[in-house]
C-alpha cells in the first residue's frame, strides 16, 4: 500500500534472531517505522527503503534506510519538529539509543533505534511496559 502510493519500493528484513516482543515495544517500533516512512514519502525523493530488524550482541536493532536526498545537517544539529523528537522519546522509554544520520553526502538517510535485548526480554516477561499511545 505505502509502496504503491509513495512510489518507493520497500525491502523488509527481519532476522530469525529477533526474540518475541511485548505489545508495547512492538507498537513503539511500529510507530518509528511509520514516522520514518511518512518522512521518506514527504522529503526524501527516494527510490528504495530498507527496513531491518535484527538482534546483534546485546541489542535489538531497527534500521530504516532510504536512498534519497539525505536529511539536512541543520535538522540533525537541532531537531525542532515532533517526528524526530517523538521517535527519540519512544526509543528512550525502553532505555534505547536513537539516531538519525546521513548515509553519505547525497546518498540517503538512516534512522536507527537500538533497544537493549535485556530490556526487550524483560518487557515481554512482565507483559507490561511503559504505556504508549
Ligand atoms: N528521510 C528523510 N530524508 C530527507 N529529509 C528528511 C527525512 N526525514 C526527515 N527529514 C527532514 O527532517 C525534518 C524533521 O523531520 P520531523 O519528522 O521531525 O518533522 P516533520 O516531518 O517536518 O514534521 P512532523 O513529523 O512533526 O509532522 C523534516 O522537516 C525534513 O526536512
Ligand atoms: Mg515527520
Amino acid at each position: 500500500m505505502w509502496s504503491a502510493s509513495s512510489g518507493v519500493s520497500v525491502r523488509l528484513e527481519c532476522s530469525p534472531a529477533v526474540p518475541p516482543l511485548s505489545q508495547d515495544l512492538a507498537l513503539a517500533l511500529f510507530r518509528i517505522v511509520q514516522e520514518s516512512l511518512n518522512n521518506i514519502a514527504k522529503y526524501a525523493g527516494a527510490r528504495t527503503v530498507r527496513i531491518a530488524l535484527d538482534a546483534e550482541a546485546d541489542w535489538l536493532c531497527l534500521t530504516i534506510e532510504d536512498d534519497g536526498v539525505g536529511i539536512a545537517p541543520e535538522v540533525l544539529e537541532k531537531p525542532r519538529s515532533h517526528g524526530i523528537i517523538g521517535m527519540n522519546q519512544r526509543c528512550a522509554q525502553f532505555n534505547g539509543e536513537f539516531s538519525v544520520e546521513r548515509v553519505a553526502a547525497g546518498a540517503g538517510t538512516r534512522v536507527s533505534a537500538r533497544i537493549p535485548l535485556a530490556v526487550a526480554r524483560a518487557a515481554k516477561e512482565q507483559g507490561t511496559g511503559p504505556g504508549l499511545a
